[in-house]
């Protein structure tokens, strides 16, 4: 009977801390690279003012869109600049923020900063496109 009651304790004792330990594996932060947060102190805005009504609706929808867990300014300043990029990118952003952002608004985010990369990030836009193949590999 003794022995029943302890092991019933000790079992209690473990799954507590299991628990615990789940719940702090949880609470841990992933840490985000130094590359990255350098991206969050650069501009926070681009000046759109040049830039077609529909591309300035679709800034907006991005501004908005793209704060939720970072600072814009991370998704302004980041080294993406070709659509492939983009769309690789934008699909994992919309995964991780589940229904915050649609299929119809991740689509008008991918155009607008497929855009932008074409205008603001010319040179990095033409350096990476020149190191693509001209004719399809294979
Ligand atoms: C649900 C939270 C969340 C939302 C919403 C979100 N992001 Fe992010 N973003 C992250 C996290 C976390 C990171 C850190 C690196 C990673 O996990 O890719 C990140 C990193 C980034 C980076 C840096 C990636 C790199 O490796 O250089 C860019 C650019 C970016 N996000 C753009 C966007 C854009 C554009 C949107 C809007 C479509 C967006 N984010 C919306 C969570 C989010």
């Amino acid at each position: 009977m003794k022995r029943a009651i302890v092991a019933a304790v000790l079992s209690v004792i473990a799954l507590a801390g299991f628990v615990r330990a789940i719940a702090q594996e949880q609470d841990k932060e992933v840490p985000v690279d130094a590359r990255i947060l350098a991206y969050d102190k650069g501009p926070a805005t681009i000046n759109v003012s040049k830039y077609p009504p529909d591309m300035q609706a679709k800034y907006k929808l991005f501004a908005k869109k793209c704060t939720n867990c970072h600072t814009l300014a991370r998704a302004i300043n980041c080294e993406f600049a070709t659509d492939d990029e983009w769309e690789r990118y934008v699909k994992r952003m919309m995964r991780k923020a589940g229904t915050l952002i649609s299929a119809d608004e991740g689509k008008q985010i991918f155009e607008f900063v497929t855009y932008d990369s074409k205008i603001r990030k010319k040179a990095l836009y033409d350096k990476k496109m020149a190191g693509q193949p001209k004719t399809p590999g294979f």
